[in-house]
C-alpha cells in the first residue's frame, strides 16, 4: 500500500520495522526497501523480497547527528571530513565494521556501508524508529532502481505492506560509495555525489575498481537493467535514425525533432536533471514494448560519470550507426 508519511502512517512504518518486516522509503537518490538493520530476520526479508544473492551487501541507513562508532571500530580522519561535509547526503562510507553489526547486513564483509540519507522522510523514519535501516534500493535484483512510489509498488508489489510516498527522488541515482578500508579513499561505485566534490575536500581518491567478488553488486557488469534490451550507441544522434520501426532513443536531448520513441533526458542539457529523470525514464520506454532501446552517453564530467555507468550496465553491448543501419559492436 503507498501512503502519504504523516505521523500515523510514520508510526506505523517503524512498527513494522520492528516486527521485522520491511516498508518502501524515500530518499533524495532512489526509494529504499528498509528493515532494520541489527535484525537477522529483517534483513533475510529483504534479501528475499529483492531475490538478491547473498553475496550482495547492504548499505545501513542512520540519522543525523548519530554516532557512527556505534557501528564501525575506527573512522579514518578523511572519513571524518566526508562526513561533516556530506552528510546528510548522497554518500556511503565503507568503514571497518563492529561485531555487532549481523553477517547478513554485509555479506560476511569484515566492512560495513553507511549513510545519512538526506530526506525529511526517511530522517523522521529513523528518529521514530530509533535505529539503524538497512536499505538496499527497492528494485529486483539486477532492475531498474525505482524512483517513485508507484515504481517501487511496480517492482516488489504486495511483497512489501507499506510504501511512504516522498515524491520522485530529487536525484535518482544511487549514493557514491566511498571505501574506506584499504588505507586511502577509493571509488566503490560512482554516483549522485560528484567525486569531483569528493576530492575538493580530501584531495584525489583513487578510481580504479577492484574486481571480483564481493564486489559493490551495483558494480555488476549487468544491473539496473529494463526488460527491452538496451544497447550505447558510440555514434551520436541523428533524427534519422528513427526512421526504423520499434526503436527506442535515449538521449540527453532531441534536438528539436520530437519523436514518440525518443526518451529526452533533460531539454535543457542539464546533468543534474538527466541524472534525476534516467531511471524513470528507462521505465517509461521500457513500457513501450519496444524491439530494442538506444542510449545515447551523456557527458562524461560530474554526475554524467554516473549517468554513465548506469547506461552502460543497463546495457547489453554496444552498437554504432553506419548506412543507415545498427551494427552490433
Ligand atoms: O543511494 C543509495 O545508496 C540507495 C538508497 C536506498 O540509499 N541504496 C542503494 O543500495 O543503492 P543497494 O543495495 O542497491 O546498493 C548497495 C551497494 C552495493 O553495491 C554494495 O556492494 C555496496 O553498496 N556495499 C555495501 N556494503 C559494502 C561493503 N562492506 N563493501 C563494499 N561495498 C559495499
Ligand atoms: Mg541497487
Amino acid at each position: 500500500m503507498i501512503v502519504t508519511p504523516d505521523n500515523a502512517t510514520l508510526e506505523q512504518a517503524a512498527d513494522l520495522l520492528r516486527q521485522g518486516k520491511c516498508v518502501g522509503i524515500p530518499t533524495e537518490t532512489v526509494y529504499g526497501l528498509a528493515g532494520d538493520g541489527l535484525n537477522p530476520e529483517a534483513l533475510a526479508r529483504i534479501f528475499e523480497i529483492k531475490q538478491r544473492p547473498h553475496f550482495d551487501p547492504l548499505i545501513l541507513h542512520v540519522p543525523s547527528g548519530y554516532d557512527i562508532e556505534t557501528l564501525v571500530t575506527d573512522v579514518p580522519e578523511a572519513a571524518r571530513k566526508l562526513m561533516a561535509a556530506f552528510w546528510p547526503g548522497a554518500l556511503t562510507l565503507v568503514l571497518p565494521k563492529r561485531p555487532d553489526v549481523p553477517d547478513l547486513a554485509t555479506s560476511g564483509l569484515p566492512s560495513v556501508g553507511v549513510r545519512c540519507p538526506d530526506h525529511t522522510v526517511a530522517q523522521e523514519l529513523l528518529r521514530i524508529f530509533a535505529d539503524v535501516l538497512a536499505a538496499p534500493s527497492a528494485n529486483r535484483f539486477g532492475r531498474i532502481s525505482p524512483t517513485t512510489a508507484h515504481a517501487v509498488r511496480e517492482e516488489l508489489g504486495d511483497a512489501v505492506p507499506l510504501i511512504l510516498d516522498g515524491g520522485p527522488c530529487q536525484r535518482g541515482i544511487e549514493s557514491t560509495i566511498i571505501d574506506c578500508t584499504e588505507g586511502r579513499l577509493r571509488l566503490a561505485r560512482p554516483g549522485s555525489l560528484e567525486v569531483e566534490e569528493i576530492e575538493s575536500v580530501v584531495g584525489p581518491i583513487e578510481r580504479t575498481r577492484r574486481d571480483g567478488p564481493p564486489n559493490a553488486p551495483g558494480m555488476l557488469k549487468n544491473h539496473y537493467a529494463p526488460r527491452t534490451t538496451l544497447y550505447l550507441s558510440h555514434s551520436p544522434f541523428e533524427p534519422e535514425m528513427t526512421r526504423l520501426e520499434g526503436y527506442g532513443f535515449i538521449l540527453m536531448r532531441e534536438g528539436g525533432i520530437p519523436h514518440r520513441s525518443v526518451f529526452e533526458l533533460s531539454s535543457r542539457g542539464n546533468l543534474i536533471e538527466a541524472g534525476a529523470r534516467l531511471f524513470q525514464l528507462m521505465r517509461e520506454a521500457d513500457a513501450r514494448n519496444l524491439r530494442c532501446l538506444i542510449a545515447f552517453p551523456v557527458p562524461d564530467t560530474g554526475i554524467g560519470a554516473a549517468i554513465n555507468d548506469r547506461l552502460k550496465r543497463a546495457s547489453s553491448g554496444s552498437v554504432v550507426w553506419r548506412q543507415g543501419e545498427w551494427i552490433m559492436e
